[in-house]
């Protein structure tokens, strides 16, 4: 979703920020601009819809001096993409120019007292009315514009991440958030700011975290300033070292990042159970749950609030719970979740789920759970992000930056640390025997060897991509451990090669999508030799007695579903709860080959955000 890129300086601003946005092409994006101060004080903005690339050749025309700027990648939610509704907007006077990551959710309201005040609007944008008021305030009171900034920010109601900047000030550089997130990068004699810390990476490791409602003050050679939106107090700055590596950003050698991604997973697998399985596999160890076992002790419940492929994370890790702490577990959609009046109280965990650690949903819905009293515990990939920052305790996934928008290395990491969790707390709660618990971790501990061996399964996947690439419609089903599973292989198709997949409980199945079912509509069936593998050989029968091919992902020499299913793909073999992570692999790497075959866009889908910081 929108990016921000901002950079005050001795370099020229515009390549540091076109690289910037390139970095964070990945968040999705439908148009993007620039805007540059000069040294004599001109202001220059650059806009274009389209891919940063567009930009670029928009921007060619000049000029492009400076060594103070902003920069925006924008993902359509106020007005369509086009070139109007594109950061950077720019006051009346052509004095003040602003990008925005978030939404004013009462624009109306201020757009219509600006109106009455001879504001006219080239946009149909929330944020044009916000550089407005800026500018409104600013001339009507006669103040700085950092004064104006937060005088306009006290007035709106809803989520920034904003960067100002000022035609007659090339030495300062303004920024603010709520529920949005913003980094500051501190170079020597720079600053760099960023909506994450992406673009920062290369230029500088030491970074600021803005927190809500702070406002900094950025001015060329001065050390950061950082206030308090609602009091004007100065804050006190955190620097933080950044561990990010500019290897870590790039595609090392892969055609796309989502197939770098997939066959990263052994490796980020082995970085996300590092030092997490001890004593021979006899024991887990999460410093989260360490730290706090009166809380998973006396637990009474534990909700799981996530979007997306996490919150089939979640799925699965309602069973894991399930099965090794034994108490009961809720899985919600943040997005249902913050709204639905949940009853909770101080024996109620709530552990959310982000891969970005951004997603306004889950932010909200864990804000929510921390008023009620829950105990809130993250599982978070990208270090330092808001979610992270606002539980009371949790796990990093450790799996790198995952700049495919269709997530799959994050999901496997989700998955792994959701197993240790629950056989960390299946072990301190006394549910869990010692005998399952050291099967399941020495299972777990080979994982990585395990998904390498899965990934072999690479050719034979591509080559049964090409029978299926035009179809319109898939069918996923899945049972127990991986119904969850088959949604987010229908999940996966459907983002990069815009198929149509529906997933399902494999026996649900009888109870509608049967109805769809024809020589034209291929169902995928997740089925390992697990405790319901016979029950999936018959829904597996009343496809095919239907017409309809079936795919088959099997356990390695199962004959049985062999001589049934059209297509066959062998995992290897392990304890039924980790089969989700060795399914996932055939699944990702058919979903990604099907859109390669129909020469999609496979690391910037149509529409998707990867990071989604709105509602
Ligand atoms: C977006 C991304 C998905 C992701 C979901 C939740 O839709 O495209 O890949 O699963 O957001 O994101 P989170 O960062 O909270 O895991």
């Amino acid at each position: 979703m929108c990016g921000i890129v901002g950079y005050i300086g001795s370099q020229r601003a515009y390549d540091i920020l076109i690289q910037g946005l390139k970095r964070l092409e990945y968040r999705g994006y439908d148009s993007a601009g620039v805007a540059l101060v000069d040294d004599a004080g001109h202001l220059t903005v650059h806009k274009s819809m389209g891919k940063v690339a567009n930009l670029e050749q928009v921007a060619a025309a000049g000029p492009l001096d400076g060594s103070l700027g902003i920069a925006h990648t924008r993902w359509a939610t106020h007005g369509e993409p086009s070139d109007l509704n594109a950061h950077p907007h720019v006051s009346q006077s052509g004095m003040i120019a602003l990008v925005h990551n978030g939404t004013i959710e009462n624009y109306a309201v201020l757009k219509k007292v600006l109106i009455e005040h001879g504001y006219e609007f080239k946009s149909e944008t929330d944020t044009e009315v916000l550089v407005q008021l800026i500018e409104y305030i600013k001339l009507t009171s006669s103040c700085s514009l950092l004064d104006a900034v937060r005088e306009a920010l006290l007035q709106v109601e809803g989520a920034y991440a904003i960067a100002v900047v000022e035609q007659n000030d090339p030495d300062n550089l303004i920024v603010a958030r709520k529920s949005s997130p913003l980094v500051i990068g501190v170079g020597d004699g720079e600053t760099f700011i960023a909506s994450d810390a992406t673009p920062i990476v290369g230029y500088t490791d030491k970074v600021i975290y803005l927190k809500d409602n702070e406002i900094a003050l950025l001015r060329r050679n001065e050390p950061v300033q950082i206030l308090s939106l609602t009091d004007n107090k100065p804050s006190t700055i955190n620097i933080q070292k950044l561990r990010l590596s500019l290897a870590q950003l790039e595609k090392g050698g892969y055609d796309t990042f989502m197939l770098k991604e997939i066959f990263e997973q052994p490796s980020t697998l082995r970085d996300c159970l590092r030092g997490r399985i001890v004593d021979k596999a006899n024991r887990v160890v999460l410093s989260g749950v360490e730290l706090n076992k009166d809380k998973f002790l006396n637990a009474e419940r534990i909700t799981l609030v996530a979007c997306g492929t996490s919150w089939h994370a979640a799925l699965i890790g309602k069973r894991l719970i399930q099965d090794f702490c034994k108490m009961p577990v809720e899985v919600e959609y943040a997005s249902e979740f913050r709204y639905g009046n949940p009853v909770l109280n101080e024996k109620d965990i709530v552990i959310s789920i982000s891969q970005s650690g951004e997603t306004a949903d889950t932010l909200a819905a864990i804000q929510l759970a921390r008023e009620k009293g829950a105990f809130v515990y993250g599982i978070c990939n990208v270090v330092g992000a808001s979610i992270p920052r606002n539980t009371d305790s949790g796990t990093y996934i450790h799996v790198g930056p995952e700049i495919g928008v269709a997530s799959t290395k994050a999901f496997t990491g989700q998955v792994t640390v959701l197993t240790l969790l629950a056989l960390s707390v299946g072990h301190l709660r006394g549910a869990i025997d010692q005998k399952t618990l050291h099967e399941v971790a020495s299972a777990l501990e080979k994982m990585p060897a395990t998904i390498e061996k899965a990934l072999k399964v690479d050719a034979e996947v591509q080559k049964l991509s090409r029978i299926f690439t035009y179809a319109h419609n898939f069918l996923y089903l899945g049972r127990g451990y991986n119904y969850p599973t088959a949604l987010e292989g229908a999940l996966k198709l459907k983002e990069i090669s815009y198929i149509h997949a529906e997933g399902y409980p494999a026996a649900e199945m009888k109870h509608g999508p049967i109805a769809l079912i024809d020589h034209e509509m291929p169902s995928v069936i997740i089925a390992p030799s697990d405790s319901l593998y016979d029950k999936i050989i018959s829904n597996v029968q009343q496809v095919k007695s239907r017409g309809g091919a079936v795919v088959a992902i099997i356990s390695k020499g199962n004959k049985a579903m062999s001589e049934i299913a059209d297509f066959c793909i062998e995992i290897p073999e392990v304890p039924e709860c980790l089969t989700p992570l060795v399914a996932s692999i055939p699944l990702q790497l058919l979903a990604y080959y099907i859109a390669v075959n129909k020469g999609k866009d496979v690391d910037q889908p149509r529409n998707l955000a990867k990071s989604v910081t709105v509602e």
